[in-house]
This record gives structure tokens, C-alpha cells and sequence, in this order.
């Protein structure tokens, strides 16, 4: 929504520089009001909000993914189910989930780490990016070295 999660994920990867790394970011454009409706509208499982970008979602042709959500009401958006289902099957795939939040998040990454293994996913590692006003990406940047040394291509 505000592209603290988007900022953190390029951060991350910036750190990644053993590895091939793709990206790819979902988001909601418009007014903060278009934005809070096309989050909304995930609730009924309408997602043509990001529908091209969940269209490209393809977990075979990789061998780590970094899966990274905002927390809203301690939780992820809905959409982060729809992401699981659309990347195909997880079984045995090397995850790493994170999120961002301005208070809280706990409940949150442990509810995305629950659904990871729910379908298979391996969760290597995991971390909550907790800031309440500027978000920085000394952290992430951090994190990212630490995956960059544990996981070997
Ligand atoms: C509708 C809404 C609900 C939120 N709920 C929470 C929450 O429950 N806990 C929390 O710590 N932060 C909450 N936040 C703050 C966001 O999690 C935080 O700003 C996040 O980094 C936003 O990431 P984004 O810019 O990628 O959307 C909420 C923000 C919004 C707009």
C-alpha cells in the first residue's frame, strides 16, 4: 500500500549478490480510499487489483523464494493465500517469509510461516521488519546478507 514492504524486499535483494535474484511486487495504486477498496475487495476474493502481476506467479523456476507482506490487522492481506496457491506446489521448496508492521506483527509472520508449511514449504528463516514511523533498510540489507551466506546456489 505504501511501499514499505516493496522498499524492504529491494533491500533484501540488494544483499543477495551470490545468487540470480527475480522480483516481483504487487501493488495497489490510486488514492489511500482506492487503496483500502482494493484491499477490501480481497476479502471476497476479488483480486483484479494485482490480477496481471498474480498471473506471472511460477514457484518451479526457483530454488529459494523471500515472501514478504505488510501486516493489516494482524494478519496478512488475504491476497497472501491467493500468492501461495498461484505459485503452484511448494512441496520441499526453500522459503523465507517476512513481514512489515508499525506495532505489532508477530501474530502475523507466524500465521504466514504456518500457511508455508501447511502446503509443504520449507521456512529456512524469517524475520519481522517492526518500525513505527521510517522504515530504513539497514535491517533488511542485514537479513539479506545473512541469506546470502546460508543459502548456496
Ligand atoms: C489498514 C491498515 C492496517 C494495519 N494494521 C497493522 C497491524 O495490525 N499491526 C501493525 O503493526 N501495523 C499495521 N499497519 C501498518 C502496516 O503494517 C505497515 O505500515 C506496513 O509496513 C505497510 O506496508 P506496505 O507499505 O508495504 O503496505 C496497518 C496499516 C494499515 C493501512
Amino acid at each position: 500500500m505504501s511501499g514499505r514492504t516493496k522498499k524492504t524486499a529491494e533491500a533484501i535483494g540488494s544483499a543477495l549478490t551470490d545468487h540470480e535474484v527475480s522480483f516481483l511486487a504487487l501493488q495497489l495504486t490510486g488514492k489511500f480510499v482506492e487503496k483500502i477498496k482494493k484491499l477490501d475487495k480481497f476479502e471476497n476474493n476479488d483480486y483484479s487489483a494485482v490480477e496481471s502481476e498474480l498471473s506471472t506467479l511460477d514457484a518451479s523456476k526457483y530454488d529459494l523464494i523471500i515472501i514478504g507482506m505488510p501486516t493489516y490487522g494482524n494478519f496478512p492481506p488475504k491476497v497472501f493465500n491467493e500468492i501461495l496457491r498461484r505459485m503452484g506446489n511448494l512441496n520441499g521448496k526453500m522459503i523465507i517469509s517476512f513481514n512489515t508492521a508499525r506495532f505489532s506483527g508477530g501474530k502475523c509472520l507466524d500465521y504466514m510461516k504456518e500457511q508455508i508449511k501447511e502446503i509443504g514449504g520449507k521456512v529456512i528463516d524469517h524475520f519481522k521488519f517492526r518500525k513505527l514511523f521510517w522504515i530504513g533498510t539497514k535491517k533488511a540489507i542485514q537479513f539479506g546478507k545473512r541469506v546470502n551466506e546460508n543459502v548456496k546456489s
